[in-house]
């Protein structure tokens, strides 16, 4: 029998695809840059079926390459050639809400904003809060460690997470689905998963932190002469938002251009043009969200401050304020060829890094338009290029020289070249590099111990 025979045995009918039209869209990341042909795509519809075809695919010396929804922006779940795509899909469950704990139990196919509304619904907040919230899976959240627009307050993926279930590479299951708040029996094994990108197993179910909810919003956009009053407002909406402010995100002129421009029914709200905006969010359970944001404006708004601020009314406006800012991957996508940069380096370094960057970029490529956008508050710029008008050869030919002018800035700031979207197949010789031995050795150690066939998701994370 062939692998696809015990597969198709292992799974049953529908479950299995092979036909060129059946696995188009698995085949190929969201950016459309990269696509590679599996085997085979699989949809198996519990943690038994998962680990099943991770032992057939052991048997036959066939990789496996886990997939979410397919959202990453890393190239970590597009198969290279010859793999077989796991797709986590049929997997999506809200196993458990549990209101003493105040967890949720859900299976690793789960979408990110069914699981927020299944919190919304027992009265409880499930705060990750990405662009891609429709479509990625709680799975694909775990195994990129996703940031996204609430991590000021609630942290990342990492701080939500309290239990999981893996299967590992050679098909055994760990149960690690604990909702303990307090477990110090040696190594935390679930944070080697987190942050993995499906290079060590593949996550079936997670146990996730709820927080209360937090029904009262308040948002405002606000016109930013540069980044550097970005960065001096943090302290000020802190201060005034106390432990309510939730979002502090950047985004620049070109960005709000692309998005105006491809998006329709997305307006800027000002009258004149400005360099940056900001967008702020406070939530909480009473006015007192509404009062703590007009005094930050209040104290954020002035001569050598920001230059002026648009408060939502309500929720309509509320909503057009978050599309100008969470539309401009999407835009930038419609816009043409791009090239993206996922990049932190410590807040207070984020105006040299942008003064720094831009005229250098600007030599090796007259013309190229920076969409600058991003999670301002935690060190984290989207510092993406488009190219210069109508001429995506020439950033497409640039390309590799204007990423390495960018992450030798990072590199010289103390920073990171991926803050949230990780390494997939995209960044991983670029880390390396970045990396110090020590650092390499210990990456390599872990993937032997975990993986040391290489049958996890190979070509991604490592060099
Ligand atoms: P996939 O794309 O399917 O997979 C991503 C990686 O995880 C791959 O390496 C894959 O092999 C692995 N994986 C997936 N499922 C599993 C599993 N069950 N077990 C083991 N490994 C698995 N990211 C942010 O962090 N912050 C943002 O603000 C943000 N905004 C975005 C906005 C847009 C418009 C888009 C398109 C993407 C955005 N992203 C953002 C990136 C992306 O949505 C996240 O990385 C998300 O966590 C990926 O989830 P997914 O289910 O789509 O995973
Ligand atoms: C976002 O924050 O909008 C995404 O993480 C950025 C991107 O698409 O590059
Ligand atoms: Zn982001």
């Amino acid at each position: 029998m062939t692998l696809i025979d015990r597969l198709h045995e292992a799974l049953g009918p529908g479950a299995v695809l092979t036909e060129p039209d059946d696995v188009a869209s698995y085949v190929a990341d969201w950016t459309g840059r990269f696509r590679g042909s599996p085997t085979a795509v699989v949809r198996p519809a519990d943690t038994g079926q998962v680990a099943a075809v991770v032992g057939l695919c052991a048997d036959a010396g066939v990789a496996v390459v886990p997939q979410g929804g397919n959202t990453g922006l890393a190239a970590g779940a597009t198969p290279r050639g010859g793999e077989v795509v796991l797709s986590l899909e049929r997997m999506r469950r809200v196993r458990d809400v549990d209101p003493v704990a105040d967890t949720i139990t859900v299976e690793a196919g789960a979408v990110l904003q069914t699981v927020q509304e299944a919190a919304r619904q027992a009265g409880r907040l499930f705060p990750l809060s990405l662009g891609s919230e429709g479509s990625c899976t709680i799975g694909g959240n775990v195994a990129t460690n996703a940031g996204g627009t609430a991590v000021l307050r609630y942290g990342m993926m990492r701080d939500l997470v309290l239990g999981l279930e893996v299967v590992l590479p050679d098909g055994r299951v760990w149960h690690g689905l604990r909702a303990l708040r307090k477990d110090n029996t040696g190594y935390d094994l679930k944070q080697l998963f987190i942050g993995s990108e499906g290079t060590l197993g593949i996550v079936t179910a997670a146990v996730l932190r709820l927080v209360p909810a937090t029904p009262r919003r308040a948002t405002a956009l606000l016109a930013l002469p540069d980044v550097e009053c970005a960065v001096g407002l943090l302290p000020v909406l802190r201060e005034h938002g106390g432990g309510l402010l939730t979002a502090w995100e950047l985004l620049n002129r070109q960005a709000v251009d692309l998005v105006v421009d491809h998006l329709p029914g997305v307006r800027d709200p000002f009258d004149g043009i400005h360099g940056w905006y900001g967008l702020v969010e406070l939530a909480g359970t009473s006015d007192d969200v509404d009062e703590r944001l007009d005094a930050a404006l209040a104290a954020a708004v002035g001569p050598d401050l920001a230059v002026d601020a648009v408060v939502a009314g309500g929720p309509a406006q509320r909503a057009s304020l978050w599309a100008l800012r969470e539309g401009v991957s999407e835009a930038q996508r419609i816009e043409g060829v791009s090239v993206k940069h996922d990049v932190t380096v410590p807040i207070a370094e984020l105006p040299r890094f942008v003064a720094r960057t831009g005229p250098r970029l600007e030599e090796l490529l007259p013309g190229v338009r920076l969409v600058t956008y991003g999670h301002v508050g935690d060190g984290n710029l989207h510092y993406n290029l488009s190219a210069p008008a109508g001429n995506d050869d020439a950033l497409r030919a640039a390309a590799p020289d204007l990423t390495a002018a960018v992450y030798d800035e990072v590199a010289a700031l103390g920073g990171s070249i991926s803050a949230e979207h990780g390494l997939g197949a995209l960044k991983r010789q670029a880390a390396a590099a970045y990396k110090s031995d020590v650092e390499n050795d210990l990456m390599r150690a872990v993937k032997q111990a975990l993986d040391p066939r290489g049958a996890m998701n190979p070509g991604k994370v490592l060099p």
